[in-house]
């Protein structure tokens, strides 16, 4: 497996499969490195922790960076290279410049409308967008894998490739499911926050999808949910079900629909969603 620092080494690479990461990897980044790797092009995974995509309050530098490890779990999944970009390879003009440039990104719909992710991270879709658009640049990809984990920023994903006309040719967006511990934490790399006796509350989030599964309406199924979430100590950001595509309320039971959680910890915020059955 090669590793790539320098964006001028990725020409040989263009028409592969993209894998974006932040690192810190596990077994959720394994699996879309795997589901990439089905085909014959090569997989490429990138590493960066992209600071416009943070809120001035939340945990840029605290993220866990573990070069070392990601770059063994990139190869023993299938990977032919990882590109680590320095700063400047993703934002030659400065990170003044990024942050304003993420400020103004044009967003697609489901980055604004929601109030979800938009609404707790003001500013993160511009990020997100804004650095993902720069590796498709970069690598050209022709097949994109993000997991299903974080619903919105999938959904944004799809939308912003949907609306870039040409500028990335037939390039498809693969959704990979979430993967998840025995016992139904959703694995991520912010799970490294939780203490020992945390882990048990974590689960809270799980269980909390779990009864929205088993309710008849979604109105029942987003009181259950902030019920089981308050009973295990979580301050809830959301709680909701939503038209599985544009993410707004559900206005019928026809269309496929996912329940969508953010909840906090005092020292983790989580995330996670499931399809819900169709209601009828
Ligand atoms: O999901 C992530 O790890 C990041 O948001 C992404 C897509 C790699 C952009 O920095």
């Amino acid at each position: 497996m090669r590793r790539i620092d320098d964006a001028g080494e990725l020409a040989d690479l263009h028409g592969c499969v993209l894998v974006p990461t932040m690192g810190a990897l596990h077994q959720g980044h394994a699996s879309l490195v795997r589901r990439a790797a089905v085909g014959d092009r090569p997989v490429v995974v990138t590493i960066f922790v992209n600071p416009t995509q943070f809120g001035p309050r939340e945990d840029f530098s605290k993220y866990p960076r573990t070069l070392e490890a990601d770059l063994r779990i990139a190869e023993a999944a299938g990977a032919a290279a990882v590109f680590v970009p320095p700063s400047d390879a993703i934002y030659p003009r400065g990170l003044d410049a990024a942050r304003t440039e993420a400020a103004a990104w044009p967003l697609p719909p489901v980055a604004t409308e929601p109030r979800l992710e938009d609404a707790a991270r003001p500013g993160h879709f511009g990020g997100v967008c804004q650095v993902v658009a720069r590796l498709f640049d970069l690598c050209r990809p022709c097949r994109a894998c993000f997991g299903e984990k974080d619903f919105q920023q999938l959904r944004v994903i799809e939308q912003m490739v949907q609306h870039g006309g040409d500028r990335w040719g037939d390039l498809r967006i693969e959704r990979c499911p979430t993967v998840r511990e025995r016992d139904g934490l959703a694995m991520s790399s912010r799970n490294r926050y939780l203490t020992e006796d945390r882990r048990d509350t974590a689960l809270g989030v799980y269980r909390a999808l779990q009864m929205a599964m088993s309710a008849q309406r979604p109105s029942t199924a987003e009181t259950l949910m902030r019920e089981t979430l308050q009973d295990h100590g979580f301050e809830v950001d959301y709680a909701v079900v939503r038209d599985a595509a544009s993410l707004r309320p559900v206005t019928g039971l026809e269309a496929p629909c996912r329940a969508l959680i953010a909840a906090r910890l005092p020292e983790v915020r989580l995330i996670d969603n499931m399809a819900m059955p169709i209601w009828r």
